[in-house]
């Protein structure tokens, strides 16, 4: 295949790369988004094949055909509760590919490197090397955090900050000597300490991280991964993994700096774990009061008396698979003259956009679907607020209590209007282990059971 059709191909899968970031902004474009880049995607894969693969095509194939077949299956399998583990676990996956290609570019003798340009080469290698290790162990951290394999406590190992800094020295000064080594062997052995060193950074990285703070990290995970696939296209010379890469890491780093904006946290101090905070981890003040449970037929009294409902959904939600039984009391009110809205918080649920998702695969309307900024000072003139599943982001301790771990993150503040339904199974705490005073609230009402139940019991008695 002839070099300016390779670029002319890559250019196409570049353009439709960007395009399907584009259409993922919004949900009305998001599925073209989708198959922009799948088709994006499938040139990027089918020119390289085409272009740079000389020898063992058989195992290309076998691989692409195993690798395919495991993907497809956790697809299908996967729920959607389920999606931000697997993202996380992919991107481990690309930190890995990173180190891998890092380790074998630099130990394949069959390519010569003089000069400065050996030493452009070594660097990065380095640097890829480096990123893809802690992405790869941070990421398998954030995997088991996700999955509840490790809970979501932060592990505060007493100077921390210390230890971060020795480890990014120690990385700087290997790496200075790794660039300057002419001695293969020896340089082979600077590399592997530096890797080893950047896989403890990746775990104590994000085992540092309150459970709050995780949808920071999985963002800034994505944009790591993103910067591994570009130092790989660097080490591979190829342009369209460098363009790649440079676009998921930049959306990734800008959706952890939207991410971060929206917790009210600074992105330094998340990265560097809880670096210039109180590191908050109190389960907050013991609740006290009494909580106020309801049944079906109160619940359906309070709606027929409402004519304004804010429905504001949480992970529980996503675990009930509520989504539909939501969209039907929606419908349900709407056809009552009842003006129902949702708020939605940002990090609600386990990834960026869960309930939008949800939400949408359950129809409901995106015009009466609004983000907490837009919504929060609403409340106050709201009948009933219906919180679905959610805990922490309706938890009224961020702003009251310095010392928890959702502390400063801003929450929708349903406890403003009238009356406040909450929909779970018990008085669990949420993600971040924070007890949760809006449940004993006066004007709080608790329909407990398994949310898509009770709106399923909901819906047929209205
Ligand atoms: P959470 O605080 O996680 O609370 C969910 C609540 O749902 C739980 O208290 C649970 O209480 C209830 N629940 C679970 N299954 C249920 C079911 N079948 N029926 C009814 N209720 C059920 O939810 P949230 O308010 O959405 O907050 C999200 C949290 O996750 C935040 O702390 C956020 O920082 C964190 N996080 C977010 C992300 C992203 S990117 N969104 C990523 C990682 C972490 P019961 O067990 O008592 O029912």
């Amino acid at each position: 295949m002839s070099s300016s059709l390779v670029t002319v191909a890559y250019l196409a899968s570049a353009v439709l790369f960007i395009l399907a970031l584009g259409g993922l902004s919004t949900n009305d474009t998001a599925r073209r988004g989708n198959l922009f880049g799948i088709i994006g995607m499938i040139i990027a894969v089918a020119v390289t094949i085409a272009a740079f693969v000389t020898r063992h095509f058989e195992w290309l194939v076998a691989l692409m055909i195993v690798g395919g077949v495991i993907g497809f299956i956790l697809a299908r399998r996967v729920q959607m509760t389920q999606m931000p583990e697997l993202v996380a676990i992919l991107h481990s996956l690309v930190g890995l590919a990173a180190v891998l290609i890092g380790f074998a570019t630099f130990l394949d003798a069959s390519v010569e490197y003089v000069g400065v340009e050996e030493t452009i080469h070594e660097i990065e290698i380095y640097i890829g090397v480096a990123i893809g290790a802690l992405t790869f162990t941070g990421s398998v951290v954030a995997y088991g955090k996700l999955s509840g394999i490790i809970g979501g406590q932060p592990m505060m190992l007493p100077a921390r900050h210390w230890l971060n800094l020795a480890i990014f020295i120690a990385v700087i000064v290997i790496g200075v000597q790794f660039v300057g080594e002419s001695d293969h062997q020896q340089a082979t052995v600077l590399l592997l300490a530096m890797t080893a060193l950047a896989l403890v950074f990746g775990v104590h990285m994000v085992a540092a991280i309150g459970g709050a703070d995780m949808p920071v990290v999985i963002s800034m995970l994505n944009s790591y991964s993103g910067w591994a696939a570009a130092a790989t296209g660097f080490m591979l010379s190829n342009d369209l993994l460098i363009v790649t890469g440079a676009l998921v890491g930049s959306s990734g780093a800008i959706l952890s700096y939207i991410m971060c904006r929206a917790m009210n946290r600074h992105f330094i101090s998340v990265i560097a774990g809880g670096f210039g905070t109180s590191g908050g981890s109190s389960a907050g003040p013991s609740i006290e009061g009494k909580v106020q449970a309801i049944d079906t037929p109160i619940m359906v009294d309070l709606l027929n008396n409402a004519k304004d409902v804010m429905i504001v959904p949480g992970y529980g939600m996503a675990t009930a698979q509520a989504q539909h039984a939501v969209a039907d009391i929606t419908r349900a009110l709407i056809k009552k003259g009842v003006k129902v809205r949702f708020g939605i918080h940002p990090v609600a649920g386990r990834m960026p956009g869960h309930m939008n998702v949800l939400l949408a695969e359950a129809k409901v309307p995106y015009d009466i679907v609004f983000e907490m900024d837009e919504i929060n000072g609403d409340f106050p003139e709201v009948d009933v607020s219906i919180v679905v599943g959610a805990n922490d982001t309706v938890n009224p301790l961020a702003q009251e209590d310095t010392d928890s771990p959702i502390a400063g993150m801003p929450v929708l503040e349903v406890w403003k209007g009238q009356t406040t339904v909450v929909l779970k199974r018990g008085m669990a705490a949420g993600y971040a282990g924070v007890d949760n005073p809006l449940f004993v609230k006066e004007n709080t009402r608790m329909l407990f059971g398994d949310a898509r139940d009770s709106l399923e019991a909901l819906s047929q008695a209205l």
